[in-house]
């Protein structure tokens, strides 16, 4: 039995990185492609709310990209910007609350892409957070937004689990849901991370809460926010030559959104 600690996974940001931040060329290729697709303005700025690492925006200033990014949390943040400076580029991820910010310019393109948007607990701040990126974004600018609903038809997904190493250092994560309650609208899920590493190896557990929508549910918020509109919508293959239509039974979607 590993020793346990408890915590906020999201306290170590190196080991988020190894884990999360090593299957990024599906997402990256895609973003790009939602970029070229579905912008109706030439995109040159992008922004990442929730950024957490930053494991997407370093690459993309790698590749010409104008970014920055935006967390809650300043160990994410701190290392984000600390990748950033190591690449040569600005430290522009910012410490805030993806529900109550304004950016200094306005960015031509947005993403956010596996649940972060289900942290946001309420009806109001995920309101708030989409009026704040529409007007974050210009007009014509896309916002890429992934999201685990939850099916009205079949089982949704309880458990996944991740590895990654990196030279002496190995990570197994799980993730899996403890309690759904559709009425209140709160998924609790249960997060460790299995750390191995030459001398010592351990366990960090924690919790984290995302708020549930169905299909439905999900659509009446966006209907809320009128600048936006669905431009498409895909599924966490990345395949964007496979546009998705949302049904009950729909669980990983990608929803591109225009800015009106
Ligand atoms: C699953 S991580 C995602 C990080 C990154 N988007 C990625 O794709 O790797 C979720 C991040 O959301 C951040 N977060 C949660 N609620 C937030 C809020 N209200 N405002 C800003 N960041 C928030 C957490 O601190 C964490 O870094």
């Amino acid at each position: 039995m590993l020793e346990t600690i408890q915590g906020d996974l999201y306290d170590f940001p190196d080991y988020y990185d190894l884990v999360y931040g090593s299957d990024w060329r599906a997402e990256f290729d895609f973003l790009l492609g939602c970029f070229g697709n579905h912008a109706q303005r030439r995109v040159t700025r992008v922004f990442e709310p929730a950024c957490g690492t930053g494991r997407l925006l370093y690459r993309l200033a790698r590749q010409g990209y104008d970014v920055s990014g935006l967390d809650r949390n300043p160990r994410m943040t701190a290392y984000c910007n600390a990748r950033l400076a190591r690449h040569g580029f600005p430290e522009t991820c910012l410490d805030g609350d993806m529900s109550d910010f304004t950016l200094p310019r306005r960015v031509d393109a947005a993403f956010n892409m596996i649940n972060s948007f289900r942290h946001l607990a309420t009806e109001q701040q995920a309101r708030a957070h989409l009026q704040c990126m529409a007007a974050a974004v210009a007009p014509r600018g896309v916002y890429v937004l992934g999201l685990h609903l939850t099916p009205t038809v079949g089982q949704p997904l309880d458990r996944e689990s991740w590895s990654a190493r990196r030279g002496h250092l190995a990570v197994v994560t799980q993730l899996w849901t403890k309690e759904r309650d559709l009425k209140k609208r709160q998924e609790r899920c249960g997060m460790t991370y299995d750390v191995y590493t030459p001398t010592r190896a351990f366990r960090l557990e924690g919790e984290m809460t995302f708020r549930t929508y169905t299909a439905p549910q999900f659509q009446r918020l966006l209907a809320s926010v009128p600048e936006w509109e669905t431009a498409a919508v895909y599924d966490f293959s990345y395949d964007l030559s496979e546009a998705i239509d949302v049904t009950s039974d729909t669980e990983d979607a990608v929803f591109v959104l225009r800015r009106i």
